[in-house]
C-alpha cells in the first residue's frame, strides 16, 4: 500500500495505519456509528466523520428537521444555467454550509439521468443528458472538494425511477450502461476527482448495486483506477459477503446492518479475504485524510472555516436568488416578458395557489429546514408594490399535509405544537412530551419497547368555523374535538419502506369546530403492518441479513389541521375576475411534493387539480397572460397557444419568490435552457414506464436513445420543447461556423450577435449527428457567453472526445465513431442554426 499522509515532520503510510488494526477493529470502521456519522479510532488518529445530505442543502445529522440551513434551487435549475461557474459556486456554497456544521462529506450531487419524465426524484438530478450532467457534476464537485468537503456521487447506477426501488432490477445493455448512465460518474471522476460515491438501492442486470463486482470493482475501481470510497445508500445493503466482495466499502447507516460480526465471521470462514477488508479500510482512511479527518501522530486536525456567511445573510440571499433566476427558462414569449416596471401603473393580477404557497423544494431525503421561505406573491409585491393583486387558485395537493405548527397550541405548555403521550401494549405510559411540530416519530429504540398507542393533544388557533382535520401515518385513528369524532384505519400501501416512510397513508375531513377547540388524536399501531413484516414476503427475495429489515420506522405520523379550503369553483371564479380587471395576468401553476419526491414516481405529466382550467379561464379573461411553472420537471400545457409567455421556474429554493419576480421583470435574466425535453402528451417520450414487470425488472429498452436522442431519431412524436431550448431575453444571429481539430480534440467556433436592445447571455450548443445509423445524435459541447446589446462575440466550443466513441459490446472495449457525420450548432434541436459536415 503506497498511499502516504504527511504528518509533522514525517510520513505515515495509510497501509501502516490499517496494519495496526485487528480484523474486528477494521470491520467496525466499515459501518456507520449513527444515521450520519462514522466511528472514529483514536489510536490511529481517525476522527468520527460526519455526513449529511445533500443536493439541495446540507441538512445536518438528522433525517427530518434539524437546524435552519440554506435551501438551494433544485438541481435542474443549477444545470439549466449550462454554466460551470454557477455549478462550481454551488459546490463552494455547499462546502461552506457543511463546514459550518462540521460535516466532512456531502451526499451529493445526484447524477442519475432523467430517463423518463415520470421519475419522482428527477428534481434532485441534473438532466436527461449525460454530458450536461457530467459537466455540471464535475464543476460542483470541484467547488465542494476545492474547499475541503468530500462530494458523494449518487446513485451508482441505473437508478432513474423510484417505484419499488429497493427490489427492482434495471435491465440495460452494457452499451447503455457505459455510454449513458456511467458517463457522468466517469466524468466527475476524471475531471474533478470525486472522493466518494453511493451505491444505489436497485439491482442492475440481476445483481444488487451494492454487490456490483462488474461496476464497482471492474469498471470504477479497475478500469478508471479510482481510489475513492463507495458507501451504500441508506439500508440498501442486501447481503454480507457478496457486498464486501463486490466493491462496497462502507455500509450506511449504523450501527447494525449486515456487516459487523457477520463480516468478521465471513472473513474467518474464508468467504471474504482479509485483503479485501484492508482495501475498504484503506479507502476510508484516504477519504478521512482528504477531508482533514485523519491526524495520526501529532498531525494537527483540520481547522473548520470561520466567519462563513449565515444562512440568511445578504451574501447568501444574493447568491441563491441569482443562481435560481439564472437557471429559469423562458420557453415561450411573444414580447410580454420582461414585465414593464417603469412608467406604468397597470395592475398585474398574480393568480394561483403556487403564487401564495410557492413550492421551493421536492420531497424526500433532500428536504432541509430553511431559515425562511419566500413566495412569488411576496417577491413580486416587493418589486411592483401595489400594482400586484393576488388571487388564490384551485387546490393543487391531493394528499393532506401536516398542520402548520402555528395553527396548534400545546395545552400543557401554551406554546405552538402539541402534547404527545406514547403508551406500550399494556397501557403503560412510555413517554410524555411537548412537540413543536405536528409530526412525531414512533420508534421504540430509546424507550425500551415499541409504543403501540400515541395520543396527540392540541388546541386549534382558530376563531371557529370549518376546519380540515385528519392524520398522516399507518394505524387506527380516532380524533375527538368538541363532541365530534372522526375515525380511519390507515394501512401502508405498497411494500417499499422508503415510500411507506416518505408518503404515509393519510385522511382528512372538513368539520365545523368552535373557536380554540381542543383536538385529541389517538392512533393505535398495528404491529402486523410494520414494514419489516411486509418485507418478509418471499416474492421480494430479501436475505435474512438484509439491512432493509432493520428499517423499522413506521414513518411520519402527524396531525392534519388547518382552515377548510375554499371550494375550487369559488376560487376559479375569483381568479377569472381578477384577471379581467388587470392588464396582465401572471398565473402560477405547478407540481408539489406529491409528484416531485423521492420514493414515488408520477403517473401523469398533467398538472394536478384544476390548474389547466385555471390557465384557460384566466387566458380568456385577461388581456395578456404569463404562465409561471413552479416545477422542476415537465408538465403538459394544453393551453400553450392561448397564453403570451411561459417561464419555467423550477423548485427555486429559499429565495425562490424573489428570484421568480426578478426573472419576470428582467432584473435578473432567466438565461436557462431546458435540461430535459418536455413531451407533448403523456406517453409521447422515448422512455416512459417506470413500473417494473412481474419479475421486478424494468427494461431500459430505449438503449442510448433517451431524451432528445430518442426524439431526434423519431422514437416518439416531437416534444413540446426540446432539451436545450430557452429564449432568455436576448435575440441571436449566428455567423458561419469553423470546425477544426484543436489540442484536446474537435473544436467549433461561431460568431453570435446579440440583436436585441439588452445585454444578454447566449449558450452555444454543439451536437454531433454521427454517420452510423445506429448511433443517436448527442450533445458534445456547449459554452455560454455574455454579450452586450448589439455586440458580436466569437465563441469556441470544445467537443468532448468521450462523446465521440461507442462501446463495442463484442470487443468489450471503446471504439471511435466512424468518420463523417455532422456537427449541429443549435439552440436545442428544434432550432438548428448551422450544420457542419465532418470529414
Ligand atoms: C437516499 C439517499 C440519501 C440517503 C440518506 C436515501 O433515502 O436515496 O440519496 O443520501 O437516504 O438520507
Amino acid at each position: 500500500m503506497t498511499d502516504a499522509t504527511p504528518t509533522s515532520g514525517r510520513t505515515v503510510r495509510l497501509g501502516e495505519l490499517v496494519d495496526r488494526l485487528s480484523l474486528a477493529e477494521k470491520v467496525h470502521l466499515l459501518t456507520g456509528a449513527t444515521a450520519f456519522t462514522l466511528p472514529g479510532h483514536e489510536t490511529i488518529g481517525l476522527a468520527p466523520l460526519a455526513f449529511s445530505d445533500g443536493p439541495t442543502g446540507v441538512r445536518g445529522l438528522t433525517f427530518v428537521g434539524g437546524d435552519a440551513v440554506a435551501l438551494f434551487p433544485s438541481a435542474t435549475l443549477i444545470a439549466g444555467s449550462f454554466d460551470d461557474g454557477i455549478a462550481e459556486e454551488v459546490g463552494r456554497m455547499l462546502s461552506e454550509e457543511a463546514q459550518r456544521q462540521h460535516i466532512h462529506v456531502v451526499l451529493g450531487p445526484t447524477i442519475n439521468l432523467h430517463r423518463t419524465p415520470l421519475g419522482g426524484r428527477l428534481f434532485e438530478a441534473y438532466s436527461e443528458d449525460p454530458y450536461l450532467t457530467g459537466r455540471t457534476a464535475s464543476a460542483c464537485v470541484r467547488g465542494m472538494q476545492g474547499s475541503g468537503t468530500a462530494a458523494c456521487l449518487k446513485h451508482l447506477v441505473a437508478n432513474e425511477s423510484e417505484t419499488l426501488r429497493n427490489f427492482m432490477d434495471s435491465r440495460l445493455s452494457e452499451t447503455a450502461l457505459r455510454e449513458l448512465y456511467l458517463l457522468p460518474f466517469e466524468m466527475a471522476v476524471q475531471d474533478a476527482g470525486a472522493w466518494s460515491m453511493m451505491a444505489a438501492y436497485n439491482d442492475v442486470n440481476g445483481v444488487p448495486a451494492t454487490e456490483q463486482d462488474h461496476v464497482q470493482n471492474g469498471i470504477v475501481k479497475g478500469e478508471w483506477g479510482w481510489d475513492g470510497l463507495i458507501m451504500s445508500d441508506w439500508f440498501a445493503t442486501k447481503r454480507t459477503a457478496a457486498s464486501a466482495n463486490g466493491g462496497l466499502d462502507l455500509v450506511m447507516p449504523g450501527p447494525g446492518g449486515p456487516w459487523g460480526k457477520r463480516l468478521v465471521t465471513a472473513v474467518r470462514a474464508g468467504e471474504v479475504a482479509e485483503a479485501t477488508i484492508d482495501d475498504h479500510v484503506l479507502r476510508l482512511l484516504r477519504l478521512a485524510e482528504r477531508v482533514g479527518g485523519l491526524t495520526p501522530e501529532g498531525r494537527q486536525p483540520r481547522p473548520w472555516a470561520q466567519g462563513l456567511p449565515a444562512v440568511d445573510s445578504p451574501v447568501r440571499k444574493e447568491q441563491l436568488r441569482r443562481i435560481a433566476a439564472r437557471g429559469m427558462t423562458v420557453v415561450a414569449n411573444n414580447g410580454v416578458l420582461p414585465l414593464v416596471t417603469e412608467g406604468t401603473d397597470d395592475a398585474v393580477a398574480l393568480i394561483g395557489r403556487h403564487a401564495i404557497d410557492t413550492v421551493d423544494m421536492g420531497g424526500g431525503s433532500a428536504v432541509v429546514n430553511p431559515p425562511y421561505r419566500s413566495t412569488i406573491a411576496e417577491g413580486l409585491a416587493a418589486l411592483l408594490g401595489d400594482r400586484v393583486r393576488t388571487a388564490d387558485g384551485p387546490a393543487v395537493r391531493a394528499r393532506p399535509v401536516a398542520a402548520d405548527p402555528a395553527f396548534l397550541t400545546d395545552p400543557a405548555t401554551g406554546t405552538p405544537g402539541m402534547q404527545v403521550v406514547l403508551r406500550g401494549a399494556d397501557g403503560t405510559e412510555l413517554a410524555r412530551y411537548h412537540s413543536d411540530t405536528p409530526a412525531i416519530s414512533i420508534d421504540g429504540d430509546h424507550l425500551g419497547q415499541d409504543p403501540t398507542v400515541a395520543v396527540l393533544t392540541t388546541a386549534l388557533v382558530h376563531d371557529g368555523g370549518p376546519v380540515r382535520l385528519g392524520a398522516l401515518g399507518a394505524g387506527r385513528w380516532h380524533l375527538a374535538a368538541a363532541g365530534q369524532e372522526l375515525t380511519a384505519e390507515l394501512r401502508l400501501e405498497g411494500q417499499d419502506p422508503g415510500e411507506a416512510m416518505l408518503r404515509p397513508p393519510a385522511f382528512a375531513e372538513v368539520v365545523e369546530l368552535p373557536a380554540a377547540a381542543t383536538v385529541t388524536a389517538t392512533v393505535a399501531l398495528d404491529p402486523a403492518v410494520r414494514p419489516e413484516n411486509l418485507l418478509r414476503d418471499p416474492a421480494l427475495g430479501l436475505a435474512e441479513e438484509s439491512h432493509l429489515l432493520e428499517m423499522t420506522t413506521l414513518g411520519r405520523t402527524a396531525l392534519v389541521a388547518g382552515p377548510a379550503p375554499r371550494p375550487d369553483d369559488e376560487l376559479l371564479a375569483a381568479a377569472e375576475a381578477a384577471a379581467a380587471a388587470a392588464g396582465t395576468a401572471v398565473v402560477v401553476v405547478g407540481l408539489t411534493e406529491d409528484q416531485e419526491t423521492e420514493a414515488a414516481d408520477k403517473t401523469t405529466l398533467a398538472l394536478p387539480g384544476r390548474q389547466d382550467e385555471l390557465v384557460t379561464r384566466v387566458a380568456a379573461a385577461a388581456e395578456r397572460t404569463v404562465v409561471v411553472v413552479n416545477a422542476a420537471t415537465p408538465v403538459l400545457m394544453p393551453w400553450l397557444d392561448r397564453v403570451d409567455a411561459v417561464l419555467v421556474a423550477g423548485l427555486p429554493g429559499q429565495e425562490g419568490g424573489h428570484a421568480v419576480a426578478a426573472a419576470l421583470t428582467g432584473a435578473l435574466e432567466p438565461t436557462g435552457r431546458l435540461v430535459t425535453s418536455w413531451p407533448a402528451a403523456d406517453g409521447a417520450a422515448p422512455a416512459w414506464d417506470v413500473v417494473p414487470d412481474g419479475d421486478l425488472a424494468l427494461r431500459y429498452d430505449d438503449g442510448t436513445f433517451i431524451g432528445h436522442r430518442g426524439y431526434h431519431a423519431g422514437h416518439a412524436p416531437a416534444p413540446l420543447f426540446w432539451f436545450g431550448h430557452g429564449l432568455g431575453y436576448g435575440s441571436w444571429e449566428y455567423g458561419t461556423v469553423q470546425a477544426r481539430a484543436g489540442e484536446s480534440g474537435l473544436e467549433a467556433t461561431v460568431e453570435v450577435t446579440n440583436t436585441s436592445a439588452r445585454n444578454s447571455r447566449e449558450t452555444v450548443q454543439v451536437y454531433l449527428d454521427p454517420a452510423e445509423d445506429d448511433q443517436p445524435v448527442r450533445l458534445v459541447g456547449y459554452q455560454g457567453v455574455d454579450v452586450p446589446a448589439g455586440a458580436t462575440a466569437a465563441v469556441t466550443v470544445r467537443c468532448d472526445e468521450r462523446l465521440r466513441r461507442r462501446w463495442d459490446e463484442a470487443a468489450g472495449a471503446w471504439a471511435p465513431l466512424a468518420a463523417g457525420g455532422e456537427l449541429l450548432i443549435a439552440r436545442g434541436l428544434g432550432d438548428v442554426r448551422a450544420r457542419v459536415p465532418l470529414p
